[in-house]
Protein backbone atom coordinates (compact mmCIF):
# COMPACT_ATOMS: atom_id res chain seq x y z
CA UNK A 1 0.00 0.00 0.00
CA UNK A 2 1.46 3.42 -0.83
CA UNK A 3 2.48 5.41 2.58
CA UNK A 4 0.29 8.53 1.13
CA UNK A 5 -3.01 6.51 1.31
CA UNK A 6 -5.82 7.65 3.46
CA UNK A 7 -8.01 4.57 4.54
CA UNK A 8 -8.61 5.08 8.28
CA UNK A 9 -8.09 8.32 10.56
CA UNK A 10 -5.15 5.73 12.30
CA UNK A 11 -3.37 6.53 9.17
CA UNK A 12 -2.53 9.87 10.61
CA UNK A 13 -0.98 11.31 13.58
CA UNK A 14 -2.27 14.00 15.39
CA UNK A 15 0.16 16.61 13.62
CA UNK A 16 -0.33 14.88 10.10
CA UNK A 17 -4.55 15.67 11.20
CA UNK A 18 -3.47 19.65 12.32
CA UNK A 19 -1.23 19.64 9.27
CA UNK A 20 -4.21 18.87 6.60
CA UNK A 21 -7.05 21.43 8.22
CA UNK A 22 -3.78 23.62 7.96
CA UNK A 23 -3.35 23.45 4.56
CA UNK A 24 -6.90 23.02 3.82
CA UNK A 25 -7.34 26.47 5.53
CA UNK A 26 -4.44 28.05 3.40
CA UNK A 27 -6.64 26.79 0.16
CA UNK A 28 -9.18 28.96 1.60
CA UNK A 29 -7.05 31.80 1.44
CA UNK A 30 -3.87 32.37 0.63
CA UNK A 31 -2.70 29.63 -1.84
CA UNK A 32 -6.37 29.67 -3.07
CA UNK A 33 -4.80 29.78 -6.44
CA UNK A 34 -1.85 26.49 -6.09
CA UNK A 35 -1.73 23.83 -8.37
CA UNK A 36 0.05 20.99 -8.48
CA UNK A 37 3.35 21.66 -9.61
CA UNK A 38 3.70 19.32 -12.57
CA UNK A 39 4.19 18.64 -16.17
CA UNK A 40 2.90 14.58 -15.98
CA UNK A 41 -0.33 13.90 -16.37
CA UNK A 42 -1.76 13.85 -12.94
CA UNK A 43 -4.82 11.52 -13.56
CA UNK A 44 -7.28 10.74 -10.91
CA UNK A 45 -10.59 8.01 -11.43
CA UNK A 46 -13.32 8.43 -8.82
CA UNK A 47 -14.71 4.89 -7.94
CA UNK A 48 -17.68 5.36 -6.81
CA UNK A 49 -19.73 1.47 -6.37
CA UNK A 50 -22.14 3.17 -3.88
CA UNK A 51 -24.10 6.65 -4.18
CA UNK A 52 -22.54 10.13 -2.84
CA UNK A 53 -23.31 13.59 -4.23
CA UNK A 54 -20.91 15.33 -1.21
CA UNK A 55 -18.13 13.45 -1.52
CA UNK A 56 -17.76 12.28 -5.02
CA UNK A 57 -18.22 16.44 -6.51
CA UNK A 58 -16.44 17.51 -3.62
CA UNK A 59 -13.53 15.22 -4.69
CA UNK A 60 -14.14 16.44 -8.41
CA UNK A 61 -14.14 19.67 -7.45
CA UNK A 62 -10.95 19.39 -5.34
CA UNK A 63 -8.85 17.62 -8.63
CA UNK A 64 -9.90 20.23 -10.80
CA UNK A 65 -8.64 23.01 -8.35
CA UNK A 66 -5.77 21.29 -8.54
CA UNK A 67 -4.90 20.83 -12.12
CA UNK A 68 -5.51 16.80 -12.09
CA UNK A 69 -7.02 15.25 -14.99
CA UNK A 70 -10.44 13.31 -13.76
CA UNK A 71 -12.23 9.73 -14.86
CA UNK A 72 -15.59 9.43 -13.08
CA UNK A 73 -16.20 5.74 -13.15
CA UNK A 74 -19.39 3.78 -12.75
CA UNK A 75 -19.53 0.45 -11.74
CA UNK A 76 -22.98 -0.25 -13.80
CA UNK A 77 -21.47 0.32 -16.69
CA UNK A 78 -17.92 -1.17 -16.39
CA UNK A 79 -16.54 -4.37 -16.33
CA UNK A 80 -18.03 -5.00 -12.53
CA UNK A 81 -21.36 -6.70 -13.99
CA UNK A 82 -19.30 -9.18 -15.66
CA UNK A 83 -17.69 -10.43 -12.56
CA UNK A 84 -14.83 -8.14 -11.87
CA UNK A 85 -13.50 -8.45 -8.40
CA UNK A 86 -12.46 -5.04 -6.68
CA UNK A 87 -8.81 -6.01 -6.88
CA UNK A 88 -8.91 -6.31 -10.58
CA UNK A 89 -10.70 -3.43 -11.17
CA UNK A 90 -8.34 -1.26 -9.20
CA UNK A 91 -5.34 -2.71 -10.54
CA UNK A 92 -6.72 -1.96 -13.67
CA UNK A 93 -6.38 1.72 -13.12
CA UNK A 94 -3.28 1.29 -12.22
CA UNK A 95 -2.10 -0.81 -15.13
CA UNK A 96 -3.08 1.78 -17.40
CA UNK A 97 -1.68 4.92 -15.69
CA UNK A 98 -3.74 6.72 -13.32
CA UNK A 99 -1.74 8.33 -10.52
CA UNK A 100 -4.27 8.22 -7.45
CA UNK A 101 -7.73 6.52 -6.78
CA UNK A 102 -10.84 7.96 -5.09
CA UNK A 103 -12.66 4.86 -3.98
CA UNK A 104 -15.88 4.38 -1.98
CA UNK A 105 -17.61 1.01 -1.74
CA UNK A 106 -20.26 -0.74 0.19
CA UNK A 107 -18.04 -3.67 1.77
CA UNK A 108 -16.63 -2.80 5.29
CA UNK A 109 -12.91 -2.19 4.96
CA UNK A 110 -12.39 -2.96 1.36
CA UNK A 111 -8.92 -1.64 0.88
CA UNK A 112 -7.76 -4.68 2.51
CA UNK A 113 -7.90 -6.12 -0.53
CA UNK A 114 -5.85 -3.85 -2.40
CA UNK A 115 -2.80 -4.07 -0.47
CA UNK A 116 -1.04 -4.93 -3.44
CA UNK A 117 -1.92 -1.84 -5.09
CA UNK A 118 0.87 0.87 -5.25
CA UNK A 119 -0.73 4.35 -6.23
CA UNK A 120 -1.89 6.05 -3.48
CA UNK A 121 -5.60 5.43 -2.77
CA UNK A 122 -8.11 7.58 -0.70
CA UNK A 123 -10.90 5.76 1.04
CA UNK A 124 -14.15 7.85 0.24
CA UNK A 125 -16.29 5.59 2.80
CA UNK A 126 -16.02 1.72 3.37
CA UNK A 127 -19.23 0.47 4.15
CA UNK A 128 -19.94 0.86 8.15
CA UNK A 129 -16.33 1.07 8.43
CA UNK A 130 -14.58 4.35 7.96
CA UNK A 131 -14.92 7.72 6.36
CA UNK A 132 -11.67 9.56 7.23
CA UNK A 133 -12.21 12.81 4.69
CA UNK A 134 -15.57 13.00 6.00
CA UNK A 135 -14.21 12.80 10.05
CA UNK A 136 -11.27 15.33 8.44
CA UNK A 137 -13.68 18.08 7.34
CA UNK A 138 -15.86 17.51 10.62
CA UNK A 139 -12.75 18.10 12.49
CA UNK A 140 -12.14 21.26 10.52
CA UNK A 141 -15.53 22.77 10.74
CA UNK A 142 -15.44 22.29 14.95
CA UNK A 143 -11.89 24.21 15.11
CA UNK A 144 -12.47 26.76 13.26
CA UNK A 145 -15.23 27.36 15.64
CA UNK A 146 -13.45 26.79 18.84
CA UNK A 147 -9.44 27.02 17.70
CA UNK A 148 -8.57 23.72 19.62
CA UNK A 149 -9.84 20.33 20.25
CA UNK A 150 -8.45 19.86 23.83
CA UNK A 151 -11.69 18.69 26.02
CA UNK A 152 -14.09 20.04 23.40
CA UNK A 153 -17.25 18.27 24.18
CA UNK A 154 -19.01 16.35 21.17
CA UNK A 155 -22.10 14.23 21.52
CA UNK A 156 -22.82 12.29 18.39
CA UNK A 157 -26.23 11.13 17.92
CA UNK A 158 -28.26 9.13 15.90
CA UNK A 159 -27.46 5.73 13.92
CA UNK A 160 -23.96 5.01 15.05
CA UNK A 161 -24.28 1.53 14.72
CA UNK A 162 -24.35 2.32 10.95
CA UNK A 163 -22.26 5.00 10.85
CA UNK A 164 -18.77 5.39 9.32
CA UNK A 165 -18.80 8.98 10.15
CA UNK A 166 -19.37 8.21 13.89
CA UNK A 167 -16.60 5.65 13.94
CA UNK A 168 -14.01 8.09 12.02
CA UNK A 169 -14.53 11.23 14.27
CA UNK A 170 -14.56 9.13 17.61
CA UNK A 171 -10.71 7.97 16.54
CA UNK A 172 -9.63 11.36 15.50
CA UNK A 173 -11.40 13.40 18.54
CA UNK A 174 -10.04 11.44 20.96
CA UNK A 175 -6.93 10.95 19.93
CA UNK A 176 -6.88 14.91 19.60
CA UNK A 177 -7.88 15.37 23.15
CA UNK A 178 -11.99 15.83 23.04
CA UNK A 179 -14.46 14.23 24.75
CA UNK A 180 -17.12 11.94 22.90
CA UNK A 181 -20.47 11.19 24.05
CA UNK A 182 -23.58 9.05 21.63
CA UNK A 183 -27.07 8.82 22.41
CA UNK A 184 -28.79 6.42 19.87
CA UNK A 185 -31.93 4.21 20.41
CA UNK A 186 -31.17 0.93 21.97
CA UNK A 187 -31.47 -0.74 19.36
CA UNK A 188 -28.33 1.05 17.84
CA UNK A 189 -25.54 0.97 20.44
CA UNK A 190 -22.21 0.34 19.35
CA UNK A 191 -19.47 -1.70 21.98
CA UNK A 192 -17.11 0.87 22.82
CA UNK A 193 -19.40 4.02 22.01
CA UNK A 194 -20.45 5.53 25.29
CA UNK A 195 -24.31 6.40 25.75
CA UNK A 196 -26.04 9.21 27.19
CA UNK A 197 -29.95 10.24 27.29
CA UNK A 198 -29.67 12.79 24.51
CA UNK A 199 -31.56 15.43 26.18
CA UNK A 200 -28.23 15.37 28.74
CA UNK A 201 -25.97 15.30 26.10
CA UNK A 202 -27.49 18.05 23.99
CA UNK A 203 -27.25 20.14 27.18
CA UNK A 204 -23.37 18.77 27.82
CA UNK A 205 -22.26 19.29 24.07
CA UNK A 206 -20.51 22.25 22.35
CA UNK A 207 -20.93 20.10 19.26
CA UNK A 208 -23.94 18.27 18.33
CA UNK A 209 -23.59 16.07 15.41
CA UNK A 210 -26.85 14.05 14.20
CA UNK A 211 -26.66 11.66 11.91
CA UNK A 212 -28.82 10.15 9.10
CA UNK A 213 -30.75 7.12 9.91
CA UNK A 214 -29.02 4.80 6.90
CA UNK A 215 -31.95 2.79 5.31
CA UNK A 216 -30.21 1.51 2.99
CA UNK A 217 -27.97 -0.59 5.53
CA UNK A 218 -31.07 -1.94 6.88
CA UNK A 219 -32.07 0.87 9.96
CA UNK A 220 -35.66 1.17 10.58
CA UNK A 221 -37.37 3.64 12.41
CA UNK A 222 -39.46 0.50 14.49
CA UNK A 223 -42.81 1.63 13.57
CA UNK A 224 -42.40 5.12 14.72
CA UNK A 225 -43.47 8.11 12.11
CA UNK A 226 -41.16 10.49 11.58
CA UNK A 227 -42.61 12.90 13.57
CA UNK A 228 -42.41 10.41 16.79
CA UNK A 229 -38.71 9.60 16.20
CA UNK A 230 -37.84 13.69 15.95
CA UNK A 231 -39.88 13.86 19.02
CA UNK A 232 -38.00 11.19 20.65
CA UNK A 233 -34.13 10.35 18.99
CA UNK A 234 -34.01 13.63 16.63
CA UNK A 235 -32.97 17.59 17.16
CA UNK A 236 -36.19 19.27 17.70
CA UNK A 237 -37.36 22.27 18.34
CA UNK A 238 -37.03 21.85 21.87
CA UNK A 239 -33.77 20.61 22.17
CA UNK A 240 -32.36 23.13 20.22
CA UNK A 241 -33.55 25.34 23.02
CA UNK A 242 -31.51 23.53 25.69
CA UNK A 243 -28.36 23.68 23.57
CA UNK A 244 -25.34 26.17 24.88
CA UNK A 245 -25.14 29.48 23.60
CA UNK A 246 -21.94 28.67 21.14
CA UNK A 247 -22.64 25.32 20.71
CA UNK A 248 -23.23 24.29 16.97
CA UNK A 249 -24.88 21.74 14.87
CA UNK A 250 -23.27 19.39 12.26
CA UNK A 251 -24.50 16.55 9.81
CA UNK A 252 -22.99 15.04 7.24
CA UNK A 253 -25.89 14.88 5.34
CA UNK A 254 -27.72 13.96 3.32
CA UNK A 255 -30.02 15.08 5.68
CA UNK A 256 -33.64 13.15 6.22
CA UNK A 257 -35.13 16.47 7.24
CA UNK A 258 -37.87 16.28 9.80
CA UNK A 259 -36.51 13.12 10.97
CA UNK A 260 -33.37 13.33 12.62
CA UNK A 261 -33.91 17.13 12.53
CA UNK A 262 -36.53 19.89 12.37
CA UNK A 263 -36.43 20.98 8.93
CA UNK A 264 -35.97 24.57 10.45
CA UNK A 265 -32.93 23.80 12.06
CA UNK A 266 -31.06 22.87 9.35
CA UNK A 267 -29.91 26.48 8.15
CA UNK A 268 -30.69 27.92 11.64
CA UNK A 269 -28.04 29.95 13.54
CA UNK A 270 -26.09 27.16 15.22
CA UNK A 271 -26.22 24.94 11.96
CA UNK A 272 -22.57 24.39 10.17
CA UNK A 273 -24.15 21.79 8.36
CA UNK A 274 -23.03 23.75 4.45
CA UNK A 275 -19.61 24.95 6.40
CA UNK A 276 -19.18 21.31 6.16
CA UNK A 277 -19.66 20.80 2.93
CA UNK A 278 -17.65 23.82 2.13
CA UNK A 279 -14.55 22.16 4.04
CA UNK A 280 -15.09 18.95 2.56
CA UNK A 281 -13.60 20.39 -0.58
CA UNK A 282 -11.07 22.37 1.05
CA UNK A 283 -9.81 19.30 3.01
CA UNK A 284 -9.83 17.04 -0.11
CA UNK A 285 -7.56 18.86 -1.65
CA UNK A 286 -5.17 18.86 1.19
CA UNK A 287 -5.59 15.09 1.01
CA UNK A 288 -5.02 14.96 -2.62
CA UNK A 289 -1.67 17.54 -2.25
CA UNK A 290 -0.59 14.82 0.45
CA UNK A 291 -0.97 11.88 -1.91
CA UNK A 292 0.98 12.93 -4.28
CA UNK A 293 3.83 13.62 -1.84
CA UNK A 294 3.71 17.38 -0.85
CA UNK A 295 4.36 18.81 2.28
CA UNK A 296 2.49 20.81 4.39
CA UNK A 297 2.30 24.34 3.81
CA UNK A 298 3.42 25.56 6.64
CA UNK A 299 5.09 23.60 9.80
CA UNK A 300 3.02 22.58 12.88
CA UNK A 301 3.83 24.53 15.96
CA UNK A 302 2.15 23.17 19.50
CA UNK A 303 -0.72 21.71 17.78
CA UNK A 304 -2.09 25.03 16.42
CA UNK A 305 -3.90 25.74 13.23
CA UNK A 306 -2.15 29.30 12.07
N1 LIG B 1 -21.50 12.96 3.78
C1 LIG B 1 -21.39 12.21 2.67
O1 LIG B 1 -20.55 11.31 2.60
O2 LIG B 1 -22.28 12.52 1.71
P1 LIG B 1 -22.38 11.78 0.29
O3 LIG B 1 -22.87 10.37 0.57
O4 LIG B 1 -23.35 12.59 -0.50
O5 LIG B 1 -21.01 11.73 -0.28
Amino acid sequence: MNKYSLLTMGDLTPIDIVDLINDAKCFSDSYKDWKLPTNDSLVVANLFFEPSTRTHFSFQCAEMELGCKIANFNAETSSVVKGESLYDTVKTFEAIGYKALVIRHWKDQYYKELENIEIPILNAGDGKGNHPTQGLLDLMTMYEEFGTFENLKVLIAGDILHSRVAGSNKEALEKLGAEVKFASPDIWAREGYERVDLDEGIKWADVVMMLRIQKERGAELQGMTDEEYLEKYGLSKRRYEMMKEKAIILHPAPVNRGIEIDDSLVESSKSRIFKQMRNGMLIRKAVLKRAFGFEPFKKVENMKIS
